[in-house]
């Protein structure tokens, strides 16, 4: 076993920020994953029907694979890879862009190595629709948008592949799925860096941060030590909890505040499941749709999928950055109305996501972009000021449901 081990450390997991021990002990317990040939062959022409792409590509990753098939430590570390990775799912949609490729793999292999990956996905996704039986339209739209990421990248390279594999294997995993106009996967709060708490008699909400993490004089987490303002801190006894706090328009304060754990529950942190939003491209985007969203995924997951209880949704986006009122001014914006229905916490990024979803594309020169909407004025006139922007995390609670339209957060009093 301990070889094994090795084996798949050395294949490029060692210091991942994957739960690799976790994962690699869930592996161990399933020994018929061992048994497994690394890709169900005789599915992949069923598989390439499903997703609308030729055969061919399908036949080229049984091609890829005929060597490892014969070579026992490579065929180990790929199934694990294959079946681990993917059994521990529906957490995916934080992992994948965390995944190496194994390092006997040459470069010019990478490419169809994540091909099989994305096989080995839809495989899976299609056996829990199968098992779980809910209708193919929940996923047709995502399964859309993944055959057009793979076609787009063969155009371009002329290989078979993905270009994010994270988003393309969260499109084939049918765990996400289309509720109304929002595409909504579950996703586990491990890695979150906040906690929230409410007061049991005022209703009101709080977030405090996690320790010692560096803050911009802004309120914003520093993108280096030099930027740092001050350190959070995060302390609980048995009686009380004392933290930074964040304030629900998504800015971290410079203080301490003591809940009295009489007074304060728990009700968000690290143990806890929520619905992931993602928004695509052109859809109508109005609160009332977001609400409607929000009702057919509790529907939805709760029919098919009992065994987990949501706590929040979430959603991670250059539209809930917290200075995203400083570049839209329009009173009728959408973004902006639906911005504050939620508890925004601020997220570390960079500026090549704004530019992609403003302007289309990430490599922007502010000084002679073309604009043609208010946002991209308002956005180039706040970077030529030397002001910094981040993305921000909107959190919303289930238990606040019936309070969507009133900002639940962002109108309350602060702590
Ligand atoms: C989400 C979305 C539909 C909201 O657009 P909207 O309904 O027009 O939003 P608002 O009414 O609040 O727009 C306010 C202003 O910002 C502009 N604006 C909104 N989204 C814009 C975008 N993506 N790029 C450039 N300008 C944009 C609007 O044109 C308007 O400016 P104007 O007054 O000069 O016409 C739109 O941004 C979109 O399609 N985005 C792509 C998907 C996306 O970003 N998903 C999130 C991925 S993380």
């Amino acid at each position: 076993m301990m070889e094994l081990v090795n084996i798949i450390k050395q294949a490029g997991y060692e210091g991942s920020e994957l739960p690799f021990e976790r994962i690699y002990e869930g592996f161990m317990r399933k020994p018929h994953l061992m048994e497994r040939p690394l890709i169900e062959y005789s599915r992949l022409d069923h598989l390439c029907n499903l997703i609308n792409i030729p055969h061919e590509a399908g036949i080229e990753v049984e091609r890829f694979f005929q060597p490892v098939e014969t070579d026992s430590e490579k065929k180990t570390v790929v199934r694990f890879i294959l079946y681990a990775m993917l059994d521990d799912s529906p957490f995916i949609s934080h992992r994948w862009e965390d995944v190496p490729h194994p390092v006997f793999f040459e470069s010019e292999q990478h490419s169809l190595f994540r091909m099989a990956v994305i096989f080995a996905a839809l495989d899976r996704g299609r056996f829990l629709r199968e098992q779980r039986k809910y209708p193919v339209e929940k996923v047709k739209p995502l399964l859309a948008e993944a055959r057009n990421n793979i076609m787009k990248h063969r155009e371009k390279t002329g290989e078979w592949g993905g270009d994010d594999l994270n988003w393309v294997v969260c499109r084939v995993s049918h765990y996400m799925t289309r509720q109304g106009n929002l595409y909504i996967i579950p996703c586990s709060l491990t890695g979150i860096r906040f906690t929230m708490f409410r007061n049991s008699w005022t209703r009101q909400t709080t977030a405090l941060c996690a320790p010692d993490m560096d803050v911009r004089e802004d309120g914003q987490f520093a993108m280096s030590p030099e930027e740092r303002s001050f350190l959070t801190r995060f302390n609980e006894t048995d009686t009380a909890v004392i933290g930074t706090p964040i304030a629900p328009s998504g800015y971290i304060m410079n203080k301490s505040v003591q809940l009295d754990k009489k007074l304060w529950q728990r009700v968000l942190g690290k143990e806890n499941i929520a619905y992931e939003l993602y928004i695509p491209q052109g859809i109508p985007y109005e609160p009332s749709h977001f609400l409607l969203s929000f009702k057919h995924a509790i529907d939805f997951y709760g029919k098919y999928f009992p065994e987990m209880k949501f706590t929040a949704f979430f959603c991670l986006s250059w539209l809930f950055s917290p200075q995203i009122e400083k570049l839209i001014q329009n009173p009728e914006s959408r973004i902006i109305e639906i911005f504050r229905q939620g508890f925004i916490i601020p997220e570390r990024s960079d500026m090549s996501v704004f530019y992609k979803f403003i302007f289309g594309y990430s490599d922007v020169n502010i000084k002679t972009v073309k604009i043609t909407t208010s946002l991209q004025k308002n956005l180039v006139t706040y970077l030529r000021e030397g002001n910094q922007l981040n993305w921000g995390r909107f959190v919303y609670l289930l238990e606040d449901i019936d309070r969507w339209g009133s900002s639940p957060y962002q109108s309350q009093v602060r702590v």
